[in-house]
C-alpha cells in the first residue's frame, strides 16, 4: 500500500502568532478527528519551524515540511537555508520545485536536482513539484513536459534512492486559481508519471511511490479526486490556511 500524504503549504502566509494559531487547531483537530493512517506534513514558512516543531510534539502522523532548501550545502550564501540547518531543527519533508519557485525564482531542472540530492542526503523527503502550464496543455505537450520534468530532475537516482521521494503534479493554471484539474484529467496524469517511473525503475517502484495532486484544492472536490486510484493525497495551498477546511481535506485520504 502507498502512503496516502496530505501537505499543507503555507507559503508566505501567517505571522508567527497566526501560524501558531492554525497549527494548533489543525494538530487538535486531527488528532482527534483524523483516524485513517495518513500522513499529515504541515509547511509554515522557514521562521516559524522550530516553533510548529514544538506543538507537533509527538502527534502520531503529523510531520515538519520546509517549503524550499539551499542548492548549497553551506558557506557564503546570504540569505539561504542549509539542508543541515532544516534537519537540526526537526524538518522532515522538504518542498522542492514548487512552480512559483521555478517560476519567480529561475529555479532550472538541474538546481532542483542538487537540492533533491542533498535532501536525501541528509535523510529529510523531497516533495517534488511538477506540473504544465495551460498553453502546454492547449498545446497538447503536458504529458511529454512533465515527463521531461521528473526525468531531468530524478532519474540520475538509483531505485532505492528513488523510493524516498513523494511527487507532486500541480499543474500550473490550477494553482491559486479556484481552478481544479477534473478527477479524470487529474488521474490521465498521475497514471502517465506512474508509467514513466515504471519505464525507468519498474513497475514494484512506480507502484510504491506517492503521487500528489495540488492545485485549487479543497473540501469540496478532495474526495473526487483521492478516490482516482493513481492520487494519493495533495499538496494544498490555499485550502490549508484554514484548519478546519484542511482538516477536511486530510479526512478525504484514505
Ligand atoms: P492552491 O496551491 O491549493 O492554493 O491552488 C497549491 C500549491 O501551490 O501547492
Amino acid at each position: 500500500m502507498r502512503q496516502y500524504i496530505v501537505a499543507g503549504n503555507w507559503k508566505m502566509n501567517k505571522s508567527l502568532e497566526d501560524g501558531l494559531k492554525l497549527a494548533s487547531e489543525v494538530i487538535n483537530i486531527a488528532n482527534d478527528e483524523v483516524k485513517s493512517n495518513v500522513n499529515i506534513v504541515l509547511c509554515p514558512p522557514f521562521t516559524h519551524l522550530t516553533s510548529v516543531k514544538k506543538l507537533i510534539g509527538d502527534s502520531k502522523n503529523i510531520f515538519l515540511g520546509a517549503q524550499n532548501v539551499s542548492n548549497k550545502k553551506s558557506g557564503a550564501y546570504t540569505g539561504e537555508i542549509s539542508v543541515e540547518m532544516l534537519k537540526s531543527v526537526g524538518v522532515d519533508y522538504v518542498i522542492i520545485g514548487h512552480s512559483e519557485r521555478r517560476e519567480y525564482f529561475n529555479e532550472s531542472n538541474e538546481m532542483l536536482a542538487e537540492k533533491t540530492n542533498l535532501v536525501l542526503e541528509a535523510g529529510m523527503v523531497p516533495i517534488f513539484c511538477m506540473g504544465e502550464t495551460l498553453a502546454q496543455r492547449e498545446q497538447g505537450i503536458h504529458i511529454d513536459f512533465v515527463k521531461s520534468q521528473i526525468t531531468d530532475s530524478l532519474f540520475h537516482l538509483v531505485d532505492t534512492e528513488f523510493r524516498k521521494v513523494v511527487l507532486a503534479y500541480e499543474p500550473i493554471w490550477a494553482i491559486g486559481t479556484g481552478v481544479t484539474a477534473s478527477s479524470e484529467q487529474a488521474q490521465e496524469m498521475h497514471l502517465m508519471i506512474r508509467n514513466h517511473i515504471a519505464s525507468k525503475y519498474g513497475q514494484a517502484t512506480a507502484d510504491a511511490i506517492t503521487i500528489q495532486y495540488g492545485g485549487s484544492c479543497k473540501a469540496s472536490n478532495a474526495v473526487e479526486l483521492f478516490d482516482c486510484p493513481d492520487i494519493d493525497g495533495g499538496l494544498i495551498g490555499g485550502a490549508a490556511l484554514v484548519a478546519r477546511e484542511f482538516v477536511e481535506v486530510v479526512k478525504a485520504a484514505k
